[in-house]
């Protein structure tokens, strides 16, 4: 089973510390969301375990951590300036504000027409009730940039005092860390003496004004993405494309999200990024409560053919059919000259691009399961991933007024820690201790009884069967990595 709705694990969430709302004693921030004890450990295995899939385990892969503020010429050429935005709609009658394509799915949708040309689809007003008063009475749509502002240096204190500002001294703060590494194309390449293909792998936050966050951590404005630019000769893109969907789609199987709520979605052409050939989606059932199937399904990750537009838009070189350069402003260029054939062109990029975020909500969606024990009691069991349970070990002491246990308890979970995250809890009874742990996903519960005294030996309680071993303390290290092994520690 999985969770039945993001709801159920909100309140799981908040009640044992994986995600609080934030700056909630000053009324909370719309749709921002604060990393609790638990929260941090799991969102730090997501990272850790892609970091070392991508990175660590393959051979054609470098990391890089870019500015999260870039020069703002960046964004001009990326196109987000221009076009990095959302149509929106107001509804004179009460002042509401919506996304126009999410009232009329078909609003900025393209339509072939015969003969080969394109047009843009208009908004349907006629025929949209405004969700919030029910009237038919609105702005036309207008674009709003999600990139978020702000201004550098000290003399945009000033500016602001003066209410404007030195137009130099506008900056974004990232909506994407793509950008980061293929300004960095010939520093790394430089650098590391790569030749294609080769990737450049980064994890970091990004941020975008979003026009509707909501659904929890699915869509905020501050979040983390774990991209990779994976750069390939121009005729090489397209098989390149279909390994990553591949590799990516089965890693997220990997770390134990069930297939069954996995599905790729082929973006259709009039969906596609200005800059993409293909792109395909991995989603994830975010919403099993919704009637229309279709609807149960949401993005978790995209993997683009960026084709050659990135390293083209930023380099020097290029120019338009009067021989003007299309780019004035960069100091490089950004081609690759190959050795073998003794050719220079502009690498395509293959983008795997996944969120930090989305894929821990998967994790804890998927991971949710219910189970009634003897006294006809349900109980939440997170069965995570070994590898992504935020602690893999907790000890436990029977007796918690009685000296020797919990110093033996004590020593133990000391002897764990440098091997694995091991907590050592004695605020309840055994009972109470052991649903906490099943709760947040602890694969095994080490306890410490008058017996143990005696035999050396702990009980060790399997979180999924919940079934127990007695072990002997010389051996419970080697026990531990075993049961975890290989990828958990
Ligand atoms: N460089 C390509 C790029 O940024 P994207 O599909 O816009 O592509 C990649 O973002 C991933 O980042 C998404 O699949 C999603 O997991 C995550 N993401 C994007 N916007 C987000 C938001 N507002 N909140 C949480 N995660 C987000």
């Amino acid at each position: 089973m999985s969770a039945p709705s993001i709801e159920t694990i909100v309140s799981l969430a908040k009640r044992r510390g994986f995600v609080y709302p934030s700056s909630e004693i000053y009324g909370g921030l719309g749709s921002a969301w604060d990393y609790g004890p638990l929260g941090v450990e799991l969102a730090n295995n997501v990272r850790q375990a892609w970091w070392r899939w991508m990175v660590y385990e393959r051979d054609d892969i470098e990391g890089l951590d870019s500015s999260i503020i870039l020069n703002r010429l960046v964004w001009k050429y990326s196109g987000h300036e221009e076009t990095f935005s959302d149509p929106l709609v107001d509804c004179r009658e009460c002042n509401s504000r919506f996304r126009a394509d999410k009232l009329d799915p078909e609003y900025g949708r393209t339509e072939e027409m015969a003969g080969g040309t394109m047009t843009f689809l208009e908004f349907h007003g006629d025929v949209i009730d405004c969700p919030n008063c029910g009237k038919r009475n609105w702005t036309t749509p207008r674009p709003f940039n999600l990139m978020f502002q702000t201004h550098v240096g000290a003399a945009a204190e000033i500016d602001a005092a003066l209410g404007e500002y030195e137009p130099s001294s506008l900056v974004y703060l990232r909506p994407e860390t793509a950008q980061g590494i293929f300004i960095n194309f010939n520093n790394v390449l430089n650098t590391s003496r790569r030749k294609l293909p080769f990737g450049v792998a980064q994890i970091g936050k990004s941020f975008r004004n979003e026009v509707t966050p909501g659904n929890f951590i699915f869509r905020t404005r501050e979040f983390e993405q774990m991209e990779m630019e994976y750069f390939v000769r121009p005729g090489e893109d397209e098989q390149a494309h279909q390994e990553w969907i591949d590799a990516c789609h089965q890693w997220f199987i990997n770390i134990g999200i069930s297939p069954d709520n996995l599905r790729l979605y082929e973006q259709p052409k009039e969906e596609l990024a200005h800059y993409a050939k293909r792109t395909v989606d991995i989603q994830y059932r975010y919403f099993p409560e919704r009637e229309d199937e279709e609807r149960n399904w949401d993005e978790l990750m995209g993997i683009a053919n960026r084709t050659d537009f990135d390293l083209r838009t930023h380099s020097k070189k290029p120019e338009d059919a009067e021989g003007k350069r299309l780019n004035p402003d960069s100091t490089e260029d950004l081609s690759y000259f190959d050795e073998q054939t003794k050719q220079r062109f502009y690498p395509y990029v293959i983008e795997p691009a996944a969120g930090v975020n989305r894929t821990v909500l998967a994790l804890l969606m998927d991971a949710y399961s219910e189970k009634t024990n003897d006294k006809g009691e349900t109980r939440v069991i997170l069965k995570l991933h070994y590898s992504m349970a935020p602690i893999k070990v907790a000890v436990l002491p029977l007796a918690k007024n009685k000296p020797e246990i919990v110093g033996m308890a004590k020593a133990i979970k000391r002897s764990l820690q440098p091997l694995v995250r091991a907590v050592y809890d004695d605020t309840g009874g055994i009972g109470k201790l052991y649903a906490r742990q099943d709760e947040i996903g602890t694969p095994f519960c080490v306890t410490v009884d008058h017996q143990s005294l005696e035999d050396e030996a702990v009980t060790v309680r399997d979180r999924d069967t919940w079934e127990q071993e007695r072990v002997k303390v010389s051996d419970l290290s080697a026990y531990i990595r075993e049961r975890l092994s290989p990828l958990a520690v």
